[in-house]
């Protein structure tokens, strides 16, 4: 097998979980995706590349979609992805590949990994649904290990809207999401934006943890800019809960990974803004 990399894209610490999982398994390195996306053309020295990403709205982070468009000699490199999702993959594997076509490369396998929601409602669902869904991963990482390092072709995985509405805890995240969609109706979805309360210390944890740079502390406060992709990482780690969407209880618990820690998650701090 030539050498592999694992890039990925993360909010709350599932899909590194699980790209760590299969660079173990393939002796791949793991490299996270938004750094890198700064670059006009990205260079990578491996044969076989992986990619591993949340699912925001049925579709792979749009910073995904921005990697591959940067990605030179595509056609040269085995790909295949793993979304990681709360509800449903949906057609995301699928759009994932067209994305990959559209740039002259392939996806020769498309694999969706059921994890803990981590978007309105999620507070919903139990310890023992979260533990059920990381035993099967753990049976699944061995079949797409295998399958990547055999070189196979041609599984994308995909599913309907259906699936989704089977999933357990779907109905009880659904007062949650009626909130979403009237309070969305008649203040307008702007109205959920990223602001903070009196629990603010200022830490500048959230600056730190956004994967898209996306928030400076100006004035012992965060400012949210433009490049927000909705990963709410600010939101879950925020080790004061002081963070919400526009003060709105929409039922989000702040939730990680278990085996996913702060300080793999943290952008280094740039120098001369250390704080204590
Ligand atoms: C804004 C937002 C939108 C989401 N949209 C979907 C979706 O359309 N379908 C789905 O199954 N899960 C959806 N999810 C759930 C995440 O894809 C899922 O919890 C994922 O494993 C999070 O990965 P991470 O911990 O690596 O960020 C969404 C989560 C958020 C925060």
């Amino acid at each position: 097998m030539g050498k592999a990399e694992i890039y990925y894209f993360s909010g709350t610490g599932n899909s590194l979980a699980v790209a760590r999982d299969v660079a173990r398994q393939l002796n791949a390195e793991v490299i996270p995706v938004a750094p890198l996306v700064e670059r006009e053309s990205i260079d990578s020295g491996a044969d076989i590349i992986g990619f591993v990403f949340p699912i925001y709205d049925f579709k792979p982070p749009r910073v995904v979609d921005s990697f591959i468009s940067r990605l030179a000699n595509i056609d040269t490199k085995y790909l295949f992805g793993i979304c990681t999702y709360g509800i449903a993959p949906s057609q995301s594997l699928k759009h994932f590949d067209k994305t990959i076509r559209s740039v002259g490369g392939r996806l020769s396998g498309g694999f969706a990994v059921g994890m803990p929601f981590n978007g309105i409602g999620c507070g919903m669902v139990t310890k023992d649904q979260h533990a059920r869904l990381f035993a099967n991963w753990r049976a699944k990482s061995v079949e797409v290990c295998e399958y990547v390092s055999g070189g196979r072709q041609g599984r994308i995985e995909s599913s309907s809207l259906l699936y989704g509405l089977r999933q357990p805890g779907l109905i009880r995240m659904a007062p949650s999401i009626m909130r979403f969609l009237v309070h969305a109706l008649f203040k307008g979805v702007h109205s959920f934006a990223l602001v903070t309360d009196e629990h603010c210390t200022g830490c500048g944890t959230c600056e730190r943890i956004c994967p898209m740079n996306n928030v400076k502390i100006v004035g012992h406060k965060p400012k949210w800019s433009n490049r927000c992709v909705s990963s709410l990482a600010c939101y879950h780690w925020c080790p004061n809960n002081a963070i919400s969407l526009g003060g709105v209880d929409l039922n989000i618990a702040r939730y990680h990974h278990p085996d996913v820690i702060i300080s793999d998650m943290l952008r280094p701090a740039m120098p001369g803004t250390e704080r204590p």
